[in-house]
């Protein structure tokens, strides 16, 4: 096992996907509790993660002491490369500038961390995100790599075997990263493969019984690939013990309702409810436009309609006890707060910070720890078929976060139907396997135009299409003008309510994907 100690960044969980591509099981755990962990754990080495602290500030989170003590190798990202040159005598400095994005980093020194992956002498882009620098490294460390800003990029102490880098090779845009955190766990620390998609599988399925007994599940059922992964898992684990439930909150896509339960019905044997809630939710969503408000009051509308699902189904004793979801990482890791783990909140991702402090239902939250195409994979594992693991994803609060300013059953309306347009056009075109995720959103804001011989005073749809591996960063697709100019047309021709069309060329970070 290797021991990730997160400090808090943004990417943490990517480390350990990282060092689940390699084969090796790890574990994350927040830094206050590293010292019990490492003693529990036992780990064969032991990765130090970044973090919004600075090191220089007094009461700054440290490694546990048993970390160095232990004779085990250790590598430092980012924060963990300073807070490592500090607890070891080194020194850090508060930066006067942020280093944030793309980097070169100038080889220096072969070392085990480059090994048949950079040699001496050669230039690599790799991805900084730091405000402090480290100015002097500690007592058998020498400099490995260097970049403009940061003169001990990549350090080594190869006899003890501790390594540290101030960039982030968990990340896409650290192009080699991947193989350095592979060397780590393979050459540096000598950790064979313990971990498979399969070996994950077992391991879910044992937890979900454990975590159930005898008690009801009901898994709330979007038909997206989450939640049908999450379902599958479950019934794999208790069978008839789970109910799906579908929610028609009147804020799905065109005819979404009627497709999913289609869908599931021909293809599997789960007993399924679908609950129409339309009025219960846009009622009380007329109007609201603040965002957070949006996904709370949708959270706890959603638990209300559980709980009273669950109510109905106990029988003879038994209680459904349990709320099952497709929560995955980033839900998590956007929606935690700095108070309940040590990152900061993005957005509270309905799955998880949507929902009220108080429920009488107990979360059970199979895919945790993976990132979206891991749960794809996990999909083809249990047999979903193709067309269901290559569905878009589609958050939970639906259209309610692609209508920024207040909600109106109009507006839905008209985002409804261009955004199947839009969509159609995508799969026409053979694009929609392409792109990773596309939408419309509907803009609080009317421009005019001109029809015919009219004047039109109608609001402005913006598109949304990025690329993405697991949806924490993204690029906009880049479509070809003709077919942006297509989809335009098509809109503005059939859509009552829309006069103009623009195409949101931002990125993730510094945009997120949906636009609330
Ligand atoms: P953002 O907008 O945070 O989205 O860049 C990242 C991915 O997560 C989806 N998303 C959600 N999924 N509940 C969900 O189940 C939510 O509350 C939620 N908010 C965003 C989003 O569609 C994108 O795929």
């Amino acid at each position: 096992t290797v021991l990730i100690v997160d400090f808090g960044s943004q990417v943490t969980q990517l480390i350990a996907r990282r060092v689940r591509e390699a084969g090796v099981y790890s574990e994350i755990v927040p830094f206050q509790s590293a010292g019990e962990a490492f003693h529990r754990i036992n780990p064969k080495a032991v990765i130090l993660s970044g973090s919004p602290h600075s090191t220089v500030d007094i009461g700054s989170p440290r490694a546990p002491q048993e970390v160095f003590d232990a004779n085990i190798p250790v590598l430092g990202i980012c924060y963990g490369e300073q807070t490592m040159c500090a607890q070891l005598g080194g020194k850090v400095e508060a930066g006067h500038h942020r280093e944030f994005g793309r980097a070169f980093l100038d080889i220096q020194e072969e070392c085990a961390l480059f090994d048949g992956v950079w040699a001496k002498g050669t230039r690599h882009q790799v991805w900084m995100s730091h405000g402090d620098k480290v100015m002097e490294i500690p007592d058998g460390f020498k400099v490995v790599g260097t970049s403009t800003g940061a003169p001990f990029a990549a350090i080594a102490n190869e006899a003890k075997k501790y390594y540290a880098v101030q960039f982030h090779p968990e990340v896409v845009h650290t192009p080699d990263g991947a193989k350095l955190l592979e060397n780590f766990v393979h050459r540096i620390a000598g950790i064979e493969d313990d971990w498979s998609m399969s070996a994950y599988r077992e391991k879910a399925v044992d937890l979900i019984r454990k975590q159930v007994g005898d008690k009801k599940v009901i898994c709330a059922l979007s038909g997206g690939v989450d939640s049908s992964v999450a379902a599958l898992l479950i019934h794999e684990a208790v069978g008839d013990q789970l109910t799906c439930i579908l929610v028609d909150h009147g804020l799905m896509r065109k005819n979404e309702a009627a497709d999913v339960v289609q869908m599931f019905r021909e293809h599997y044997n789960l007993p399924l409810i679908l609950v129409n809630a339309q009025d219960r939710f846009i009622g009380a969503l007329e109007g609201e436009s603040d965002p957070e408000k949006k996904r709370k009051t949708i959270g706890r509308l959603f638990i209300e309609v559980f709980e009273e699902e669950a109510k109905k189904l106990a029988k003879d004793g038994v209680t459904a006890d349990f709320l099952a979801q497709g929560t995955l990482y980033p839900d998590v890791i956007e929606s935690v707060s700095f108070t309940g783990g040590p990152s900061v909140t993005i957005k509270s991702h309905h799955n998880v910070g949507g929902l009220p402090e108080h429920m009488n239902m107990k979360l059970v939250e199979p895919l945790r720890e993976l990132f979206k195409d891991e749960v794809r994979v996990l999909g083809k594992e249990l047999g979903l078929p193709d067309h269901f693991i290559g569905r878009h994803p589609f958050p939970g609060p639906g259209l309610a976060i692609r209508c920024p300013g207040g909600i109106t059953r109009e507006k839905l309306e008209i985002l409804r139907e261009a955004d199947a347009v839009y969509l159609d056009e995508i799969r026409k075109a053979g694009l929609y396997d392409v792109i990773w995720q596309a939408f419309a959103v509907l803009l609080p804001v009317q421009t005019v135009g001109v029809m015919g011989d009219g004047r039109t005073y109608e609001f402005v749809c913006a598109l949304r299409a990025v690329t993405s591996v697991d949806g924490m960063t993204a690029d906009f697709y880049h479509y070809d003008m003709s077919f942006l100019g297509q989809a335009a047309t098509r809109i503005i021709n059939e859509v009552k309510g829309i006069n103009r069309v623009v195409y949101d060329v931002t990125s993730k970070p510094p945009g997120t994907i949906e636009w609330e």
